[in-house]
């Protein structure tokens, strides 16, 4: 059965975010409001294949139960590479296996990986096409193009001539970063092209999507799933079924789960944690106070501290 088939319109995922959706936080959202499917951050495939980088991957792969269904992210630009990856991940029990040609990251691109693969077509199709002989759904997350808008046609094309299981994308160019708004007025000619060339494959759209409700008449025009990514900032709730409001003491729980979890897996360094503290202390009296004796704090240790007298 092809994974991706399994799930209703309008299903919701955790978008991959470096730095971010490890696996302290993919559980923190899994206790709060979890979304159909989550995504590991995105790995390299030189590392996995390599015997220096293959313990760091293997890491990065790491999940527990409570996270499935997930998929790996993978990224590079040796298509024997990602089918050695792809295998290997399918070994491990994973259902899918998603491709990043989208990370504007100026250190990604310089190898030509992420969005970098927008500038090289026929190299894309290769990875796909390779990827695939592992015998999992392969998936593809990008954005419109690299430069400018109208190179989508194009390029979506490029992509669904590969029949990839699904396609994300990120309403915007590669060089319009997230600085302009996601360009939702494109939605209805993509789901054309899709249908045209690819209809089987599953189309997700993501890019400035705060909570589901925000993106169904896009469900009811033919898009079949929605990424949510910088949403989770404003409200770590935000795949609640029926949203509600929620009291400043599930907040601290929240965090308070998160500190545990950062400690459990021995995660380092301390002060990356620090950035997921505005999530959980805001929106109540004295929150910017207490954030910013957070902000001078040293360790789990004394952050525990401060949130325990609250
Ligand atoms: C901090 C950060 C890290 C990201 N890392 C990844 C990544 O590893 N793989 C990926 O495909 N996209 C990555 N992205 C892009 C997001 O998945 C998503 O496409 C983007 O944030 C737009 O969606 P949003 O407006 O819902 O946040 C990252 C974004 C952010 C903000």
């Amino acid at each position: 059965m092809n994974f991706w088939k399994q799930f209703r319109p309008g299903f919701t995922i955790l978008a991959p975010m470096e730095g971010v959706t490890d696996i302290a936080f993919r559980q923190v959202i899994a206790k709060a409001a979890r979304p159909d499917i989550f995504y590991t951050e995105f790995t390299n495939v030189n590392s996995y294949t390599s015997e220096k980088g293959r313990h760091n991957a293997l890491e990065r792969f790491k999940i527990e139960e409570e996270e499935r269904p997930i998929i790996p992210q993978i990224w590079g630009t040796r298509p024997n590479m990602f089918l050695e990856t792809a295998q290997a991940l399918k070994q491990m029990g994973f259902p899918a296996v998603d491709i990043n040609m989208g990370c504007p990251d100026r250190h990604v691109v310089a190898t030509g990986g992420g969005s970098g693969l927008i500038r090289t077509p026929e190299l894309a199709k290769e990875i796909i096409h390779t990827t695939k002989l592992a015998g999992v759904p392969v998936s593809i997350k990008t954005r419109l193009g690299y430069t400018h808008v109208d190179e989508w046609r194009d390029w979506l094309a490029t992509i669904l001539q590969e029949s990839p299981a699904a396609l994300t994308v990120h309403l915007r160019t590669k060089k319009e970063m997230s600085k302009v708004p996601a360009h939702y007025e494109l939605i209805p000619d993509i789901i054309k092209l899709k249908q045209q060339i690819s209809p089987e494959t599953v189309l997700i759209i993501n890019g400035d999507i705060e909570k589901p409700s925000d993106a169904q008449e896009y469900i009811r025009m033919g898009v079949d799933g929605i990424m949510i990514g910088r949403g989770v900032f404003h409200n770590p709730f935000c795949f609640e079924k029926s949203p509600r409001s929620h009291s400043r003491e599930e907040l601290i729980d929240l965090m308070s789960y998160h500190l545990d979890l950062y400690e459990k897996y021995g995660l380092s360094p301390y002060d990356p944690l620090k950035h997921f503290y505005k999530i959980y202390i805001n929106n109540f009296p004295g929150a910017s106070e207490i954030r910013e004796r957070l902000m001078q704090t040293k360790s789990i240790l004394e952050a525990r501290a401060i949130i325990n007298q609250l």
